[in-house]
């Protein structure tokens, strides 16, 4: 098998934005903040795949009071590449949410949308508490006043890939974040 660089993802990267380095520490800092702030509580972990998992995954290992997590799946209503913020539950959470401390583990915060709607149908549910933790937020890009509780960094109105976001599927196993050069998705 070829391994040159040019075979790899690297090559579609205009500019590294996040290092690995720089990533894991956030998590470290992000994980510290959750465990102080969250001790003694009954604290369940929610992320919506699959942009979230890489995320997720680190976060959790830097989280060190008991917790549980679950994931959901859901798509939007509508075709095309705009969210309407209508979603629908493709698979649902497995755990009773009553009396919890919910955490919404989220990738990007963008328009705000999705997440909206999401935690105004999980706060029908009667958790104790419902934050959002959110590693990369682009407010210039908000549509509905949502802000996330926990935030890693703050990121230009940029397409933005790797650590668990993609483009078309791809580029989620990229351990960076980098801003994707255009003429990849106007080709
Ligand atoms: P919104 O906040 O409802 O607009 O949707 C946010 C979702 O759009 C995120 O969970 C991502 O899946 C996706 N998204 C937004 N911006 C980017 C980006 O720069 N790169 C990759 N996915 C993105
Ligand atoms: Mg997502």
């Amino acid at each position: 098998m070829d391994n040159t660089m040019d075979q790899g993802m690297n090559k579609d990267i205009l500019k590294v934005l996040l290092t690995e380095e720089q990533l894991h520490q956030k998590c470290a800092e992000i994980g510290a903040a959750i465990s102080r702030d969250y001790a003694g509580r009954d604290l369940l972990l929610v992320s919506v795949l699959k942009g979230a998992v890489v995320f997720m995954a680190d976060l959790m290992r830097e989280i060190t009071i008991p917790c549980a997590i679950d994931f959901m799946v859901v798509s939007s209503y509508g075709s095309g590449v705009k969210t309407s913020g209508v979603v629908k539950i493709v698979k649902d959470l497995d755990t009773n949410l009553a009396g919890k401390d919910i955490l919404i583990v989220e990738d990007i915060l963008d328009s705000g949308m999705t997440l909206s709607y999401l935690t105004e149908l999980l706060r029908d549910r009667g958790p104790a508490s419902l934050r959002i933790a959110a590693l990369l937020d682009k407010p210039s890009r908000r549509k509905v006043p949502l802000r996330a509780d926990y935030v890693g960094y703050e990121v230009p109105d940029e397409f933005v890939v790797g650590y668990g976001l993609d483009y078309d599927e791809k580029y989620r196993n990229l351990p960076y974040v980098g801003i994707l050069k255009p003429e990849v998705y106007t080709k």
